[in-house]
């Protein structure tokens, strides 16, 4: 298969599709890869490393477009990008289609194969090429929250885990999740006292079990919430109600109860957020003050750590890429059931139900399509 990887046009999006690595085991797997040239530069793969790995390199992204079967990507594509469709492309990339009616169409009008990873569901329900950017948000909400700590950006002006004779810092995570376990860890490393909240029973046994006397565990309801917050230096929104709007756990009226000072790091903000007072923004303007607490609402965390992110993700992408790659699309879906979860359209149909649920459109059985 002739396997492509453009650089992403996204303002500030520095991740790239395909590493050198991936590019290896395309091509050890008897395919041809072809890499835009600057593709990798943003994530700190220069295109030399791409030439060693056997990739072909080209000036033009149009052209890349023209020429392959499969093209490897990070984010969706671009209106400027939708003419460069052809019939029976695969486009395997975050799609996110629910919330992008144009896309949609014209992803059905350019009777593109789309895969989005998003949607590629294990057999144990875990969406395995989400976890990554979960995880990363979730660390990297206590690395940007030690920051705003400081006194500098508004913050009530204490390091994280304190020294010997100062109190160390009292961090409350609402939501034990991917994002809050991973933000968990990192405080506990930092030595903080760490509190962590969820309506998941099970999931707050799991993680007494994981990190034992280092942390509190609270079941999540307004009063705990309430009653935790009036002493936390640092909060963390990681809730997530899967398919549904997150709560708003977080009230404004808290605000004056809580420190002057302190930082709330809502990464739910991709999903509306969990604070009544939080807004989106952005890695160029990423805080804003309302009564003394810093909000830090940015909703594509991982974009700060591009090299962190662009390996973590294709950790998680490379080995359906190369299923898809071996034998084609259709018999791919024939063999798996994971793939069959990635395919959002196919052959000018829309093949995934909550996408269609999101537009009061109807979705076709991508099998019924393929046929045995
Ligand atoms: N801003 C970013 O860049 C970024 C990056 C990655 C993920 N996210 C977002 O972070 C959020 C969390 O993602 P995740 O992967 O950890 O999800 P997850 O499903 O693994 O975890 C969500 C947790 O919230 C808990 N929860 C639900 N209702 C609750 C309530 N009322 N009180 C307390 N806990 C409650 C659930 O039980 C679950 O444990 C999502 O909105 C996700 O989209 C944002």
């Amino acid at each position: 298969m002739r396997i492509g990887c453009v650089k992403e046009i996204k303002n500030n999006e520095y991740r790239v599709g395909l590493t050198p690595d991936n590019v290896k085991a395309y091509i050890a797997a008897g395919h041809h890869v072809y890499i835009e040239k600057g593709a990798g530069v943003g994530s700190g793969f220069p295109d030399n490393e791409y030439v060693e790995a056997g990739a072909s390199l080209i000036d033009n992204a149009a052209d890349i477009w023209h020429l392959v079967d499969m093209m490897v990507k990070v984010k969706e594509p671009l209106e400027e990008e939708y003419p460069l469709f052809h019939d029976g492309l695969i486009l395997y990339t975050y799609l996110h289609l629910a919330a992008d009616r144009e896309q949609l169409d014209a992803l059905l009008a350019g009777k593109v194969k789309a895969v989005a990873y998003e949607t590629i569901q294990e057999t144990d329900r875990s969406l395995p090429c989400l976890a990554p950017m979960s995880q990363i948000a979730g660390r990297l909400s206590i690395q940007e929250g030690a920051k705003y700590l400081e006194k500098r950006f508004g913050g009530e002006g204490i390091l994280l885990a304190g020294v010997p004779g100062t109190p160390k810092a009292n961090v409350v995570i609402l939501g034990g999740g991917t994002v809050g376990m991973n933000a968990c860890k990192i405080a506990v490393g930092m030595g903080a006292n760490v509190t962590i909240l969820d309506v998941n029973l099970k999931r707050l046994e799991e993680l007494d079990n994981m990190f034992g006397a280092h942390i509190q565990t609270l079941y999540s309801n307004d009063s705990n919430v309430e009653r935790v917050l009036k002493d936390a230096d640092l909060v963390i929104g990681s809730v997530l109600i899967p398919g549904g709007s997150t709560p708003k756990l977080f009230k404004r009226k808290y605000l004056p109860e809580m420190k002057d000072g302190a930082v709330f790091v809502d990464v739910a903000i991709d999903q509306g957020g969990c604070g009544e007072s939080s807004h989106v923004t952005t890695h160029d303007d990423p805080v804003y003050i309302e009564e003394g607490v810093v909000h830090y609402c940015v909703g594509n965390m991982p974009g700060a750590v591009p090299r962190t992110s662009t390996i973590a993700l294709t950790n998680a992408t490379l080995r359906y890429g190369l299923e898809i790659a071996a034998s084609g699309l259709e018999d791919a879906c024939r063999k798996s059931a994971v793939i069959r979860s990635g395919v959002n359209t196919y052959a000018g149909r829309l093949t995934n139900r909550n996408v269609a649920l999101a537009h009061g459109m109807d979705a076709s059985d991508v099998m019924d399509l393929i046929g045995d």
